[in-house]
């Protein structure tokens, strides 16, 4: 981890960035299932950071070393010695080996800042990038391969007049910490409006929403639809097609865009009405059939259904957001705890359990576990201010089963607000402590994450 100067457009100046080696995002790992790495990450930033540190935020006291940091592997079964807890931080000069075993199907991970109390300063600086685990299986079915298989690490910053980060304050000096930021520049790649130059012909993208706060609703100018073939932890059973893509923060899609109908178009990418990334379609070579006449198979790795019958243990975890007397958001909690809190959430090994998240708040979160997949069962509205009243659940209308593209094994789930969501997980893999925490970063810092421990059968 360095500090770095990188320019994001042409017409801007050079922006410094805090970087996994020379670049944000950092170098792409690309790892075989079945072969563990180890890997060193060595802290070389400065001693000062150059964001706004909230001290009024649990672990960012005034008394703790202002750069820390600490590397999580998300979507990752790694051990927990090696999954980036977030007191395990470490200052300039100090580096730690990490192991990551990759027991674990081809996947799209990545690897991001986790340190306690500045993770939202530290991934919005630019620690984060891509982990692409591959295996036989995937490798077996015919999906475009080498050059026309495209990261696109999409999210949203703020820049200044010269150029350089800006990092939103609350106005009050004694806790700069805002329930959100969300920036007006959104980048592809580390890079502001880009173009990309394809053929005419089918493509796989592999997208990540790394945005601190920014949900993405992705579609394609000409209204053409995509078809999405994976989620955070790998292939869906079959492809689903897509006007529209959405992805939470740290949600992933792996998306195959065909552009055989397209020669000689401009199509863009878009969010919302923003414009991300620009795709030149070029023209076909003579009037040759396009080079890939390969269908999209019609399956593609099967995603068996846990019976909820399998779940020895059923939790129920409110989202709840604390406001001070003005209605401002002062604090974001799981189940009303805080971090430091004893540990209540404790599965363990091997067990299936279901969390049904109760978001009694009007946000959507994005709530990630450490360690585990897990398949999302349903989601229920329900009446909140009842819930707060009697503690009852009363639901308004039946269960509501996932979106067909969230149908298949995530680590990352909306939940959204007035609903109960349920997932159902089997703890695999490690015994130890891990979190659980809604992917809002700036939520995730000021309390809405969770220390959980997988015990050993007694
Ligand atoms: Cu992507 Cu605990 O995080
Ligand atoms: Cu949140």
């Amino acid at each position: 981890m360095r500090q770095i100067e990188s320019k994001v457009h042409r017409d801007l100046k050079p922006t410094r960035f805090w970087a996994y080696g020379s670049s944000v995002p950092g170098p792409m790992f690309e790892a075989r299932s079945g072969q563990g790495i180890l890997v060193e990450w060595a802290n070389e930033l400065p001693s000062q950071h150059f964001l706004p540190i909230d001290h009024s935020i649990h672990g960012a006291e005034a008394d703790k070393p202002e750069v820390r940091t600490v590397v999580h592997l998300h979507g990752a079964k790694a051990p927990a010695e090696s999954d980036g807890y977030p007191d395990n931080w470490y200052v300039p000069g100090k580096s730690v080996i990490y192991h990551y075993p990759n027991q674990q199907d081809a996947a799209l991970l990545w690897y991001h800042d986790h340190a306690l109390g500045i993770n939202r300063l530290n991934v919005f600086a630019g620690l984060l990038g891509l982990y692409i685990l591959r295996d036989d299986f995937e490798d077996s079915l015919s999906l475009p391969k080498g050059k026309y298989e495209i990261p696109l690490v999409l999210y949203d910053r703020l820049f200044d007049l010269e150029g350089q980060l800006n990092y939103p304050v609350s106005g009050n000096p004694k806790s700069p910490w805002t329930p959100e930021v969300f920036g007006d520049a959104i980048l592809v790649n580390g890079k502001l409006f880009p173009y990309l130059e394809v053929e005419p012909r089918k493509y796989r993208f592999r997208v990540l929403n790394g945005s601190n706060a920014r949900f993405l609703h992705l579609s394609l100018s000409n209204g053409q639809k995509v078809h999405q073939i994976g989620t955070d932890q790998g292939l869906l059973s079959a492809p689903v097609e897509l006007k529209r893509a959405i992805l939470a923060p740290a949600e992933r899609a792996d998306l195959i865009l065909d552009f055989s109908a397209a020669a000689g178009e401009q199509i863009i990418l878009k969010n919302d009405s923003f414009n991300v990334l620009q795709f030149r379609v070029a023209k076909p070579i003579g009037n040759t059939a396009t080079p890939d006449a390969v269908a999209l198979p019609a399956t593609l790795r099967p995603v068996p259904k846990i019976p909820e019958s399998a779940a020895v243990k059923t939790r129920m975890l409110s989202l709840v957001e604390v406001t001070d007397p003005v209605q401002r958001p002062v604090t974001m909690l799981l189940n009303n705890a805080h971090w430091n809190m004893p540990v209540t959430e404790n599965p363990v090994l091997d067990s299936t359990e279901i969390w049904n998240l109760i978001n009694t708040t009007d946000d959507s979160h994005p709530i990630h576990l450490h360690l585990v997949r897990f398949q999302i069962l349903d989601r229920r509205s329900f009446d909140v201010s009842a819930y707060w009243a009697t503690g009852q659940l009363k639901f308004f209308g039946p269960p509501v089963p996932p979106d067909p593209s969230e149908a298949g094994w995530k680590d990352t789930v909306r939940a959204d607000p007035a609903m109960v969501t349920r997932i159902i997980m089997r703890f695999e893999g490690y015994t130890g402590r891990y979190v659980w925490h809604c992917h809002v970063l700036e939520h995730e810092d000021n309390e809405m994450m969770r220390p959980y421990d997988v015990i050993a059968a007694p």
